[in-house]
């Protein structure tokens, strides 16, 4: 566990060599996004953030960052989150933590995505780790479970500490149990055409570099 902390942390100081002064920067959820707040509040770079979720925007406060609205914003120059899955072509399976659809809006409003990860979320197919989440509108959650249920998968409520996980969007989360992806584009059209469903895990064709922390400490870089 330290030892996947340190590697965390060598990759969010490794990512700082993307970032300018004066440059607005997309703030990602989880662990790997979290090393980079970190390092960015530790560099004293002048930067502003826009954050993915309230546990970003609280982290990224505590360590000194200046925090916009995406509409305050008007543009971000980078967005640096981590993924869950990332297959050879720098497609994305994302929001084991919940903050999917935040997570998309500042990816697709940013003119580089830049994804943080530890070797272990490369995969050969998305899907691979047999979980795609899906953010659902609360009242559609019985029509989205059968559609899902119909599309092959296995839809499972997300719930922390014995209650529904709700979403900062008010939503809930369905975890859908899946076998690693032959066409995941034809399911990111499947899901987005049943009312209720507010987005996906799936990030196609988003991330332009992926930062990856490789076992002998050393940091790979791939470029789309
Ligand atoms: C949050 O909703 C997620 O998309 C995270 O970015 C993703 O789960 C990776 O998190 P870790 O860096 O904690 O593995």
């Amino acid at each position: 566990m330290a030892d996947e902390e340190d590697s965390l942390d060598r990759l969010g100081q490794y990512a700082l060599r993307y970032v300018k002064p004066g440059h607005t920067i997309g703030l990602g959820t989880g662990r790997a996004a979290s090393a980079f707040i970190r390092a960015l509040g530790a560099s004293n770079i002048k930067v502003r953030g826009v954050p993915t979720s309230g546990l970003a925007e609280d982290l990224g406060r505590s360590v000194g960052i200046p925090i916009v609205t995406l509409a305050e914003a008007e543009k971000i120059d980078i967005d640096f989150d981590g993924a869950d899955e990332v297959d050879s072509r720098l497609n994305l399976i994302k929001g084991y933590g919940g903050a999917l659809v935040r997570e998309k809006i500042v990816a697709a409003s940013s003119r580089r995505f830049i994804v943080l990860v530890g070797a272990e979320k490369l995969v050969p197919k998305l899907g691979h780790r047999g979980s795609l989440p899906v953010e659902v509108v609360p009242f559609g959650l019985a029509l989205v479970t059968k559609k899902i249920k119909a599309l092959g998968m296995k839809p499972r409520l997300r719930e922390k500490d014995g209650n529904e996980f709700v979403t900062d969007n008010g939503n809930l989360i369905l975890d859908c149990g899946l076998k690693p992806l032959a066409n995941p584009a034809r399911l990111e059209r499947e899901l987005h055409a049943i009312p209720g469903v507010v987005g996906t895990g799936l990030f196609l064709g988003m991330a332009d570099t992926v930062l990856i922390a490789e076992k002998s400490g050393k940091i790979a870089v791939r470029k789309r």
